[in-house]
């Protein structure tokens, strides 16, 4: 049975909330579940916004039957052709024999890659700048190349003042019937969820995604439409700002996260002994993570969030601990800087994952090293204890 929303007097939500999948693109856990996010307007001619995933199919294809309520459909305006958003392209090419799909130069061989159907005359190919109208509504083309593939655009419907943003201003997270952001909490129930899915999914992109910004600014926008999670109505300037502060690399937070790896406790409680001096100092913001029992994507988004990061590992077959090791790799393949780092390693008879991460965060970019890094045989002893307790107080100092 169809389940839709109205987004405005002719504009309805169409998409679908997955809370089965486990891993987004077979990577990133969903503990609370996606949205995909379709829109269809009802003017002179119909229009459809990108599409869902294969999961949401079968109620994506009812809520569309149900809005158009006997008409056809006449246009899909794929913004971006990953299969999340295009998996049900071919089955709208079947339903509805005389849609035409408006894409740019890039959009329609990733359809051909994808599908084996036909494009000949099926197709209205835009680029930069060009319009197009449905009727009342004026559409304006704005490439948005790299956020996050080299394809995606956005459309700007001038009429309503509403811009399709494709993955832009998105979030994990499925809609719990409220769609909109003035129907929820964002910052307290969606914010986390948002930056894990910027930092990990577009986190490397921050440059493509501040030439998207100022584009943006150029228009007068009331409401953003993305692919995944909240439609925004009010407060744009919120998510706006985030992705400003997000895409530039800077800290979001002065505070400082621990990410350690410990075997058997020893690194773990160096670990503990820093995060007491830091609090002792007078630091409230503290996050620490068992990087083994925390998925790398969470890392990400907190790496992203705090001004200090504490990297605590044993070493592991002459090398990092393995867990550290790929944390560090997604970090760097991400392009996180601009980040003051700090180090304690271990080792019980060649200790090398303090030099060794030192090297690594070091292959980063504007990553401020503090000199004082702690290296331990195999546990903390009192000798060694003024050390940790002196690097807590001047991270302490560097964040209050
Ligand atoms: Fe939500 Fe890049 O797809």
């Amino acid at each position: 049975m169809h389940c839709f929303r109205k987004v405005t007097e002719d504009l309805y939500w169409v998409g679908g909330n997955d809370r089965r999948l486990e891993l987004f693109e077979n990577i990133f856990p969903l503990t609370k579940g996606v949205s995909y996010n379709s829109y269809l307007l009802l003017d002179e001619k119909t229009v459809l916004f990108d599409a869902v995933d294969q999961a949401m199919g079968r109620q994506f294809l009812e809520n569309i039957k149900a809005v158009l309520d006997g008409r056809t459909l006449d246009y899909l305006v794929v913004n971006h052709m990953e299969p999340d958003h295009c998996a049900m392209v071919e089955d709208l090419t079947l339903r509805y024999p005389d849609m035409k799909i408006i894409g740019n130069a890039k959009t329609f061989p990733m359809i051909s890659q994808f599908f084996d159907f036909n494009l000949e005359d099926r197709t209205l190919t835009v680029k930069e700048g060009d319009t197009f109208s449905s009727g009342k509504h004026t559409f304006h083309f704005v490439m948005a190349p790299m956020v996050h593939w080299p394809e995606a655009m956005m459309t700007y419907d001038e009429t309503d003042k509403l811009l399709f943003s494709a993955d832009a201003f998105g979030t994990f997270g499925a809609l719990n019937g409220n769609i909109f952001n003035d129907e929820m909490d964002f910052d307290r129930d969606w914010l986390d969820e948002a930056r894990r899915y910027y930092t990990n999914i577009v986190g490397k992109y921050g440059m493509q995604v501040q030439n998207v910004l100022k584009k943006a600014a150029g228009f007068d926008i009331n409401i953003l439409c993305p692919l995944h999670g909240p439609i925004w109505r009010t407060d744009l300037d919120y998510i706006i700002g985030k992705y400003n502060i997000w895409s530039k690399y800077e800290p979001e937070e002065k505070g400082v996260m621990i990410a350690y790896a410990s075997m058997y406790g020893n690194t773990e409680n160096m670990a503990e002994i820093l995060a007491a001096s830091l609090a002792e100092a007078g630091v409230k913001n503290i996050r620490m993570h068992n990087i083994s029992k925390t998925h790398v994507s969470e890392l990400i988004s907190d790496s992203f969030k705090y001004s200090h990061i504490v990297l605590a590992a044993p070493t592991y077959n002459n090398g990092i601990y393995p867990l550290m090791e790929n944390y560090l790799e997604d970090m760097k393949a991400l392009g996180l800087q601009n980040r003051t780092v700090a180090i304690l390693g271990n080792g019980t008879w060649a200790p090398q994952s303090s030099k060794l991460m030192a090297a690594k965060v070091g292959e980063m970019k504007n990553m401020c090293l503090l000199e004082i890094s702690v290296t331990i045989k195999s546990a903390l002893k009192n000798s060694q204890r003024e050390e940790v307790e002196s690097l807590g107080r001047q991270i302490a100092k560097e964040v209050l």
